[in-house]
């Protein structure tokens, strides 16, 4: 038997940049970073997201201005291309065909950029075509949405929906850069802005007790869209999110742990069965207070670290509870995840703030009643209803 063997590796690097009018004429961030590709002008395709431009209509003038205005960097390619904004731009091939086409007929090479501006669904469905695209162009993120700035855009993922299940189709392609322009999020509704704050409780929750003390010390300024403690709070959520990513040991996600899915195993249910009603964070807080009361039933977590989880998720105005977690089948659920994650069944639980621990195995009756519980948090804030007893903890010693 002959055998050749073959083993390189690829060094990934990516700044993420925080500023505000990033396409004032005067800011050099965009020109410079373009730059960092090589001192000569770049071919860059702007993709908008729809929404966006619905409540900036000047945004296209702005970006042309700017590139106008750095001829040394940049030059258009094409007129700027509106990419319908959220979910139903990943639904279908409607959205991906007409990037495709756009990239194609101004003639982009692996060589020229793509801008993508919008929120996490323009983000992962331009991103798609991006990393496709000549098997991968250059890639700009400048997330406009709370959850695209603090979650979304600052990964190495991307992903459409075929066939009905969420991201499944989408590879791992790490951005040239990403750019979080702050004064992107004055312009958003309410409901998204709340929606965002869900993957920093996330990321506070699983990876670092001091920041959730911070969300939960401000929570009230956070629910008021109070700019400083927003931007503080988004700095902070990228930050974890990239240490994670780049120190956690599996940046392309090749082992079955996916600590920075707390929750998300039914959050991702809850959004194909509320058919998108329920936005993305909103789901993932539900998913979040499941699997929180999950840990306290499994006595992981003190009934004091609970009331504050729950606390925080309710008094930053996300649900703890959504009618359709009553339809939902665990079991099925479980299995579902356990398919997208590949391999074992992987779920993280909490074994405090700050800190968690990967389970293999979930008790789905105790779920279940989990479930039961959390349907009398729909408005409600009350928790430990004595409905149930505590159970002995299922996963040992928890320190
Ligand atoms: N690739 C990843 O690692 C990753 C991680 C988390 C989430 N996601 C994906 O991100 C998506 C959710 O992203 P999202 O929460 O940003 O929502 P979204 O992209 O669905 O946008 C929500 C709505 O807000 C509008 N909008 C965006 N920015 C705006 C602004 N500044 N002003 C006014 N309107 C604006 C959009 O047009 C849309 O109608 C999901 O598809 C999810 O799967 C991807
Ligand atoms: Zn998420």
């Amino acid at each position: 038997m002959q055998t050749l063997d073959l083993q390189f590796s690829i060094r990934y690097a990516f700044s993420v940049f925080f500023t505000r009018n990033v396409f004032s004429t005067g800011d050099p961030l965009l020109a410079s970073t373009l730059l960092r590709a090589g001192e000569k002008c770049h071919r860059v395709l702007c993709a908008v997201d729809s929404g966006v431009l619905a409540q900036r209509p000047s945004l296209c003038r702005e970006i042309e201005g700017y590139a106008e205005a750095h001829p040394e960097s940049m030059q258009l390619c094409g007129p700027i291309l509106v990419v319908d904004g959220g979910e139903s731009c990943k639904n279908g091939s409607a959205a991906i065909d007409t990037i495709m086409s756009a990239i194609h007929k101004n003639h982009l090479c692996r060589h020229s950029f793509i801008v993508a501006i919008g929120g996490g669904a323009v983000l992962d469905a331009v991103g798609y075509c991006a990393a496709v695209a000549h098997r991968g162009l250059r890639l700009i993120r400048m997330p406009t949405t709370v959850l695209g700035q603090n979650d979304a855009g600052i990964g190495v993922k991307n992903g459409i929906n075929v066939l009905g299940r969420k991201n499944s189709v989408g590879t791992f392609a790490p951005p040239f850069a990403v750019i979080n322009d702050f004064a992107f999020l004055d312009t958003l509704p309410p409901r998204e802005f709340r929606a965002g704050m869900a993957e920093a409780v996330k990321v506070a929750l699983i990876k670092d007790k001091l920041f959730f003390d911070y969300l939960y010390t401000r929570r009230f300024e956070l629910a008021a869209f109070s700019p400083r403690p927003i931007e503080e709070m988004i700095h902070r959520c990228a930050a974890q999110h990239m240490h994670h990513i780049g120190t956690g040991g599996d940046p392309f996600e090749l082992g079955s742990a996916r600590p920075l899915d707390f929750g998300h195993w039914s959050a991702h249910k809850l959004e194909e069965m509320t058919g998108g009603l329920l936005k993305h964070g909103e789901a993932v807080a539900v998913g979040m207070a499941l699997d929180s009361l999950y840990s306290y039933y499994s006595g992981m977590i003190e009934e004091s670290e609970l009331r504050r989880i729950f606390v925080l998720i309710a008094d930053l105005g996300l649900p703890l509870y959504h009618s359709a977690l009553a339809a939902l089948d665990v079991d099925a659920a479980l299995d579902e995840f356990r398919e997208h994650l590949g391999g074992e069944l992987t779920i993280t639980l909490l074994t405090g703030i700050g800190r968690k621990k990967e389970v293999n195995r979930i008790d789905t009756a105790l779920m279940a009643r989990c479930v039961d519980e959390l349907m009398l948090h729909d408005g409600s804030r009350e928790i430990g209803s004595a409905r149930m007893d505590k159970p002995a903890p299922l996963y040992g010693d928890i320190n």
